[in-house]
C-alpha cells in the first residue's frame, strides 16, 4: 500500500493505493485533476518514490507555472526535478498524431514512447498521464482505444509502476455520473465533482472502486490550498 501523502485521501482509499494498482482520476473541467495528480506525484517523489508526470494536454512549463502559482507554499518542486526524483515530461505524441494523418497511430507507438520515458528517467515507480482523454483522440475507434489501454496498463504494471490517468467527465455533478468505457478497466477509480448547491459549487471527491482495499463509500469535500490538496475525510471504524 502506498500512501498518497494526503491524509484524508489515504483514509478515503482505506490506507492508500495498493502496490501496482492502476488509477483513474476522473472529473469535470476545473475539478482539480491535474493539480491533485501533480500533488500526489510530488508527495511520492519527496518520500523517495521517483515519479513522472507526462503532459499530453499542455507544455510542461505551463503545468509547472500553474502548480507553482497554486501551491505557493510548496517551494522545492525544482529541487526534486533537478535531483531527478520528479520528472515532468511533455509528450508530443498527440500533436504528432493530429498533424501526421498519413501515419495511423498504433499501440506500439505509445508503448515505444512510454518505454523511452521510463528508461530515460531513473527508476520511476509512479507515473501520471494527464490526460487519458487526449490519449483517446489518437485512436480513431473506441475498440482500438480499449485494446490500446489494456496493453498500456499491463505494460505499466509489468514495469512495477503505479499509473495514474486523469480523465475528463462530461458532468461535474455526482448525480449525473456516467461510467465511461475506461471505468471498467482500472483497479482504482477516483472521481472529483463540483456539485451545484444553489448558487455555489461544492467540491467533492469519492472512491468508486479500489481493488484490494476497504475504501470508504462516501463523497467528501476537498479544497485546493497553497500547501496542496486537502481531502476532508474522517477516520472510519
Ligand atoms: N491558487 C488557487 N487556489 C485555489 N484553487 C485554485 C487555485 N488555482 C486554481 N485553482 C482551482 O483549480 C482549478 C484548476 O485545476 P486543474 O487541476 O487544472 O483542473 P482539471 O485538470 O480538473 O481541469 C481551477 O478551476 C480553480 O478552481
Ligand atoms: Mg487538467
Amino acid at each position: 500500500m502506498i500512501s498518497t501523502g494526503i491524509e484524508g485521501l489515504d483514509r478515503l482509499l482505506g490506507g492508500g493505493i495498493p502496490e501496482n494498482n492502476q488509477v483513474l482520476l476522473s472529473g469535470g473541467p476545473g475539478a482539480g485533476k491535474t493539480l491533485l495528480a501533480f500533488n500526489i506525484a510530488y508527495n511520492l517523489s519527496k518520500k523517495g518514490i521517483n515519479s513522472g508526470f507526462i503532459c499530453l494536454d499542455e507544455e510542461s512549463s505551463m503545468l509547472l507555472r500553474n502548480v507553482k502559482a497554486t501551491f505557493t507554499n510548496i517551494k522545492d518542486i525544482d529541487d526534486l526535478i533537478n535531483s531527478k526524483k520528479l520528472a515532468v515530461i511533455k509528450s508530443d505524441i498527440y500533436s504528432k498524431a493530429i498533424q501526421n494523418t498519413e501515419h495511423i497511430y498504433k499501440i506500439n507507438d505509445i508503448i515505444g514512447e512510454l518505454t523511452s520515458i521510463i528508461s530515460s528517467n531513473r527508476d520511476i515507480r509512479f507515473l501520471v498521464i494527464d490526460s487519458l482523454t487526449t490519449l483517446r483522440f489518437i485512436f480513431a475507434e473506441d475498440r482500438e482505444f480499449r485494446k490500446a489501454l489494456v496493453t498500456i496498463l499491463s505494460f505499466i504494471r509489468r514495469n512495477n509502476i503505479i499509473g495514474l490517468f486523469t480523465s475528463e467527465m462530461y458532468t461535474s455533478e455526482r448525480k449525473d455520473l456516467r461510467f465511461n468505457e475506461e471505468f471498467f478497466i482500472f483497479d482504482d477509480i477516483l472521481t472529483m465533482y463540483l456539485n451545484t448547491e444553489s448558487n455555489r459549487r461544492m467540491p467533492l471527491i469519492e472512491v468508486i472502486k479500489s481493488r484490494g482495499t476497504r475504501h470508504q463509500w462516501v463523497a467528501v469535500p476537498y479544497e485546493i490550498t497553497p500547501f496542496g490538496v486537502n481531502v476532508i475525510a474522517e477516520q472510519e471504524d
